[in-house]
């Protein structure tokens, strides 16, 4: 019933409905309003809001089970800007060293590819589409995103004096990206170091010793933790291990599990960067009513490295395997994984999407996974249940399924559980259940587009600036 075909819908992939910029639609979910909204807007919003919901809606099989409760944009009352517990934002201006002053640089910001396409726009790489909603954004780049966002967030404030919450934006992916192959360890913290004395000669850092302020970093913890047990060198710095920045809130792509105490989980930046509230309502309808063609499908390429590879290559073979899986494969060369259509189109096609660790626990692909409606389907819990707590429900059988394949186990031959078997026996009840969750998800994973100032849904950054605030609350002994 839910699966049923909806030809109206043309490609699923494409935002041919999304509204022109329009940045004063409104939400009961959010929490900010303008004051200076005037008819106008309020028309134009009921017009663009009667406009989808008629092609939509009218002229579609429309059923109950389809429905998402979204409030009605078209009624809402203007009410004055509040921040969430009136959160106060202070952006630091880092000497350009620490952050866009690295861009001019941009051939040698990572040792195996140019960024200079991928760090354009904000961060959020190469247009896609007309509508400007779409971009080929490349996994590691929520850094530059979250600033841009933040540089034009409603909450900000350009006096310290007022501020609840302070933002040190330094683009420490992209530096530790450049850096991995620099053998000299002192050379290769410098940066850091000086970024950890640089703020500890600011006022307001001493007022609270860093407590209430943060850092949103687009690589993964590891990156930032060396170890010092002689361990193998990946290339590592030690900003996260400076003593100053345990007292400050780290938002990283992957926490460390274990003693990322003060990190949080920041979702991987998927391709869909909406301007407004029409455009993510859009999108999230049409995936809702996707076709779903395959049981489940696999995007990835294997890996080496011995329980890495045997967990992937059993979902390679499985998926290979079964007339219900769809896979793609991805070249050393690039080919199809590397198109954003390509992969929303097999993501947006089946009903369960194989989430394999790859070169660390997390993979962007769980977000991209969300955005397409798919169900993500997890081999180690550290993939997101212990990842992205502010983002995902507490509950993670509410969204997703877990299979515990021991990848030790299947080196010796044994263990392997069939995961078609598996994903049948899960009634289609349940299945839709856990589509309409991961669809009411999708905003709040979602980085709008940094221009829009009040986009009128809650999104990643949004997430991220209550929760901090909350934080540092507690850290202060405020609450
Ligand atoms: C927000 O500020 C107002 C006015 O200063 C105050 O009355 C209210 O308690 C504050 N709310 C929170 C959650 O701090
Ligand atoms: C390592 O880098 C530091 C800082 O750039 C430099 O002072 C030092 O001489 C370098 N050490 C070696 C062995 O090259
Ligand atoms: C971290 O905060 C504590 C207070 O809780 C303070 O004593 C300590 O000096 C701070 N650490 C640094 C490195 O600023
Ligand atoms: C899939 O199975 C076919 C037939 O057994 C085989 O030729 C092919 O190499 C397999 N592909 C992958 C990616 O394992
Ligand atoms: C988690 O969600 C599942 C599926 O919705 C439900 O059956 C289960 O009772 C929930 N568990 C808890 C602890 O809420
Ligand atoms: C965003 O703003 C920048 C600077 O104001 C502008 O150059 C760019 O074209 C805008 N992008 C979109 C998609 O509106």
């Amino acid at each position: 019933m839910l699966f049923r075909k909806l030809s109206l819908v043309p490609i699923p992939w494409r935002d041919h409905h999304a509204h022109k910029a329009n940045n004063f639609s409104k939400t009961k979910e959010t929490q900010y309003y303008h004051t200076h909204a005037t008819f106008r807007y309020v028309l134009l919003i009921f017009l663009s809001s009667w406009f989808l919901t008629a092609c939509f809606f009218f002229s579609s099989t429309y059923s109950r089970n389809d429905h998402l409760h979204f409030p009605n944009t078209a009624t809402k009352e203007l009410l004055p800007i509040t921040c969430p517990s009136n959160l106060s934002i202070f952006v630091y201006q880092l000497p350009p060293e620490f952050n866009l002053g690295l861009l001019r640089d941009c051939t040698h910001l990572n040792v195996y590819t140019n960024m200079c396409p991928h760090v354009a726009n904000h961060g959020l790489g190469q247009p896609l589409s007309a509508t400007g909603a779409w971009f080929a954004t490349h996994q590691f780049l929520a850094e530059m995103i979250f600033h841009a966002r933040v540089e034009n967030h409603p909450c900000r404030t350009w006096d310290p004096a007022l501020a609840n919450l302070f933002y040190v934006p330094f683009y420490g992916g992209l530096h530790a990206s450049s850096k991995f192959r620099e053998a000299n360890h002192t050379a290769r913290d410098e940066l850091a170091v000086r970024l950890v004395e640089y703020l500890q000669t600011q006022p307001w850092w001493q007022k609270h010793q860093g407590k209430d302020h943060f850092l949103a970093l687009g690589r993964t913890a590891w990156d930032f933790m060396r170890t010092t047990n002689g361990g193998p060198d990946f290339g590592a710095n030690c900003l996260l291990n400076l003593p100053p920045v345990k007292n400050m809130s780290v938002l990283t792509v992957e926490r460390h599990p274990w003693q990322g105490l003060n990190q949080y989980g920041l979702p991987y930046p998927s391709y869909f960067h909406p301007s407004n509230v029409v455009q993510m309502r859009t999108w999230q309808r049409k995936m809702i009513r996707s076709e779903r063609t395959h049981l489940f499908s696999f995007i990835g390429r294997p890996r080496k490295g011995v329980e890495k590879a045997a967990v992937r290559d059993e979902l390679i073979r499985q998926c290979n395997e079964s007339t219900r899986c769809n896979l793609l494969i991805c070249g050393s060369g690039g080919g199809k994984c590397h198109e954003p259509f390509e992969v929303l189109k097999v993501l947006s096609q089946s009903h369960f999407c194989l989430q394999a660790p790859g070169d660390s626990f997390t993979r962007r692909s769980t977000f991209d996974s969300v955005l397409a409606g798919c169900i993500p389907v997890f081999f180690s819990p550290h993939t997101a249940y212990t990842q992205y707590g502010w983002y995902l429900p507490v509950n993670g059988s509410a969204y997703s399924v877990y299979i515990d394949l021991d990848g030790s186990e299947m080196e010796k031959g044994k263990g392997k559980k069939s995961i078609e078997e598996e994903l049948s026996k899960i009634s289609s009840d349940r299945v839709g259940r856990m589509r309409r969750k991961i669809i009411e998800m999708m905003p709040r994973i979602t980085y709008a587009h940094p221009n829009s100032s009040d986009v009128g849904f809650a999104d990643a950054v949004d997430v991220a600036l209550e929760a901090l605030l909350k934080n540092a609350r507690s850290k202060l002994g405020l609450v």
